[in-house]
């Protein structure tokens, strides 16, 4: 089975780097693996530093795209991803989460018949104005296959009348199934690896790029303010490009107690969520990697995809109200409960069982 593998943007190289691996350490699978790069984020330290320090395939294919509106960078992805399709006929095209290179490589492949496999199926946040909302829904009703970390990503799809049918499976005829998250299963195999890295003693771990706090003045002006009013605490913020070009564009400048560093790899990251007390974020990956390590974590997001870390108490969402954001911060709490939330570390092996038959 020849499988053709979408990535693009930085947490989906972490989430390729496990089910790449599995699938080239298992040839008895009998799957071969291509693996494309849309070149969505392409800086050193949102790309190749990840494909070094984590020993993922070397993708064969980069298609720079780079940068650009979401209709332009979509759009080129589409025409680049379909003549790749035409000349290597894959069985099937993977992808992974919700961002503009998960669309472009699902539309390109199901206007070909290509059957798609969507990895992170079934996230909702209900708010269509995301452009991930967006991605992720769509890419889900072009899929066969949806592999859906949680339950509750099962029930958004049947919500949504996606339901495994009997059949050979095709876009009409869909496979849905539970296979864990596989974010989990990176943080397992590469907490061992984590790199050590001088962290001081009692800091928040925090970062900042969603498109609906960044590119809304108004509520990127309220994170600073109720970070920079927080200064008895010390935070650690890797910044995203798209973060720090809005942040110089605005004038908008942190405190002291913030220490910004340029974005980090996925070793030094994990060591950073070791180490701190607590997480402030927007970012999804991020929420659930701080429960992964026991930390709480408060999210200035109106609503997030993980309710379930919302339900268990891990998780505060807070929006970018600057008085809520305070509140948190002064208010931290670890929970007594650890639920099992996100499978058993198996992710990869079940989403190759499932492809593989
Ligand atoms: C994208 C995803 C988002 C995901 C995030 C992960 C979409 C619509 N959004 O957001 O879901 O959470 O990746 O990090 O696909 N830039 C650089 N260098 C880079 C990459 C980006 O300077 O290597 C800057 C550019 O100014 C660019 C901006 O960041 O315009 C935004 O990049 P883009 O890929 O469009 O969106 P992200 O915010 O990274
Ligand atoms: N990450 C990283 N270095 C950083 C910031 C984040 O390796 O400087 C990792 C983080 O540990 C997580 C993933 O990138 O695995 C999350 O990506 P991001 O927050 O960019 O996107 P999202 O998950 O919101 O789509």
């Amino acid at each position: 089975m020849h499988i053709l593998t979408i990535i693009g943007a930085r947490p989906q190289f972490i989430k390729a780097a496990v089910l790449s691996r599995y699938i080239k350490d298992n040839p008895h699978l009998g799957i071969k693996e291509t693996l494309v790069h849309t070149g969505q984020h392409y800086d050193q330290n949102m790309s190749d530093i990840f494909f070094t320090e984590m020993d993922i395939p070397h993708p064969d294919y980069n298609l720079q795209i780079g940068s650009g509106s979401h209709g332009k960078m979509t759009g080129l992805m589409l025409e680049k991803i379909e003549e790749l399709l035409l000349n290597l006929k894959p069985d099937l095209v993977l992808v992974y989460g919700d961002t503009n290179s998960t669309l472009a490589g699902a539309l390109a492949a199901s206007k070909l018949h290509i059957p798609v496999a969507h990895v992170e199926a079934g996230l909702r946040s209900f708010m269509m104005a995301m452009p991930e909302e967006q991605n992720r829904r769509l890419t889900d009703h072009l899929s066969t296959w949806l592999f859906c970390p949680t339950d509750t990503a099962v029930e958004n799809l049947k919500n949504e009348g996606i339901v495994s049918s009997t059949g050979k499976p095709s876009a009409d005829n869909k496979f849905v199934c539970k296979t864990g998250d596989i974010m989990y299963d990176a943080s397992l195999y590469y907490r061992k690896k984590a790199v050590k890295t001088d962290v001081p003693d009692d800091f928040i771990l925090l970062t900042i790029h969603r498109a609906e706090n960044t590119d809304d003045s108004a509520r990127l002006k309220n994170i600073v303010s109720a970070i920079n009013a927080v200064s008895e605490k010390n935070f650690i913020f890797p910044v995203h490009p798209r973060t720090k070009k809005i942040l110089t564009e605005q004038g908008l400048q942190f405190s002291s107690h913030v220490r910004l560093i340029e974005p980090i790899g996925y070793l030094e990251m994990l060591k950073y969520e070791e180490s701190c007390s607590a997480v402030l974020t927007d970012s999804g990956g991020v929420q659930k990697e701080a429960f992964f390590f026991k930390k709480p974590c408060i999210t200035m997001r109106d609503s997030t995809e993980w309710v379930e870390l919302v339900d268990s108490g891990w998780n505060t969402l807070t929006g970018a109200d600057t008085e809520k954001i305070i509140f948190a911060l002064k208010n931290i709490k670890v929970p007594k409960q650890y639920p099992e939330l996100y499978g058993n570390g198996e992710t990869a092996e079940n989403i190759a069982a499932v492809l593989r038959n």
